[in-house]
């Protein structure tokens, strides 16, 4: 049984394709243990809740400094004892400490075909505007391991989407989400439920 936190700070489309999945039996043996959020309107709770899964809001407004944030974040998560971290749209840095202590169970999900459109600076609506500043013709989602830096660690599954002309950054970012994160990041989940892909261990960049 693969039990999985959930991390998210929005609308949780991503969280929703994720149960979707669940109970489609596209994602077998596994359990969401709880969903995280940042954001205590995140539609996202809201989809935890229909969903009958435990939602916890943890802000880092709600604390006097980032390190007692961190701190918060990583006591909660450790006491989870998650086989897996997914990041859905979660818009707070991963404290280092809880990068190492769950290396290789952090995987997240970006809007772009890494390293394109990506690290500091893009998120959400940005990184679709910057595709469209480029003129790319092609863009798409990336699921990758999360390490120390931002969207910088090993990619594990990419899906590539046509730019269309007359695209508004909200039109792409919806074709992307629809043709390609919903898609790589449950089939993701179910590779690492089957032990397809290995998780908590060291990894240089898989090989598949
Ligand atoms: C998605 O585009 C995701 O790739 C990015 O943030 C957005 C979150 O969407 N990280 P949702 O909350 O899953 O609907």
């Amino acid at each position: 049984m693969l039990n999985m936190v959930v991390c998210v700070s929005g609308g949780g489309t991503n969280l929703q394709a994720i149960l979707d999945a669940m109970k489609e039996g596209r994602i077998q043996d596994s359990r969401i243990l709880a969903v995280v959020s940042n954001n205590a309107s995140a539609y996202g709770l809201k989809r935890a809740e229909m969903a009958g899964i435990d939602g916890i809001c943890l802000s880092p407004k709600d604390y006097d400094t980032r390190e007692e944030f961190n701190q918060a974040f990583c006591e909660k998560m450790k006491r989870l004892k998650p086989d897996l971290i997914v990041l859905a749209g979660f818009l707070v840095n991963i404290p280092p400490r809880m990068v190492k202590e769950f290396a290789g169970r952090i995987i997240n999900i970006h809007p772009s075909l890494i390293p394109s459109f990506c690290g500091t600076g893009f998120y959400g609506l940005k990184v679709h505007e910057g595709a469209l500043r480029r003129g790319v013709k092609i863009t798409g989602a990336t699921v990758h391991f999360v390490d120390e830096g931002t969207d910088t660690g090993p990619i594990l599954c990419q899906k590539a989407v046509e730019v269309k002309e007359g695209d508004t950054p909200e039109s792409l970012q919806r074709r992307v989400m629809e043709e390609a994160e919903w898609i790589i990041l449950p089939q993701v989940i179910q590779e690492i439920a089957q032990g397809r892909i290995r998780i908590g261990e060291e990894q240089e960049g898989l090989k598949r």
